[in-house]
């Protein structure tokens, strides 16, 4: 597939797009110092902290860290927007409210409506979750400070 430009000039912090990438949605969201906090509390809920087990996409390099970002735009996140347990779309929830069935240390994040499989700000996923990985970061650059080309 060919890649695709994404002008980011107007995400403001908090807020998440959506954009088709090889025929799959693919979140960017833009967050806050608060969120990325929140990342950091997360790092001993989720299976795998750093990404570093293998992946059905191979993991760029630059998102091989604690925010699965470009160290230049930390707070960007880029993730496909596909569950890595069967392939659903999972829900975004920033913030998890009381609600039946969500772990309690969950900060929030993604929540996949199929089996219940929770992600959280980084697109990593909490431990005893049916999915079995994080969710896959495509290749990215910053081709201007305000402009993201995807794949
Ligand atoms: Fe997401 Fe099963 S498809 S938890």
């Amino acid at each position: 597939g060919a890649p695709v430009e994404v002008d980011i000039s107007k995400l403001e912090p908090g807020q998440l797009m959506t954009v088709a990438w090889r025929g799959k949605p693919v979140w960017i969201l833009n967050r806050t110092p608060d969120m990325l906090a929140d990342v950091k509390k997360a790092d001993s809920e989720v299976v795998d902290p750093k990404s570093e087990n293998p992946f059905s996409m191979p993991m760029p390099k630059y998102a091989l860290n604690e925010y699965r970002s470009r160290e230049d735009h930390q707070n960007i996140l880029v993730v496909v927007a596909v569950c890595t347990h069967l392939g659903c779309t999972p829900t975004p929830r920033f913030t998890p409210g009381p609600q039946a069935n969500l772990p309690d240390n969950w900060p929030g994040g993604f929540l996949c409506p199929c089996h219940g499989s929770t992600y959280d700000l980084d697109g990593r996923v909490f431990k005893d979750k049916p999915a079995p990985q994080n969710l896959d970061v495509p290749r990215y650059m910053f081709t201007t400070p305000t402009t993201i080309v995807i794949g």
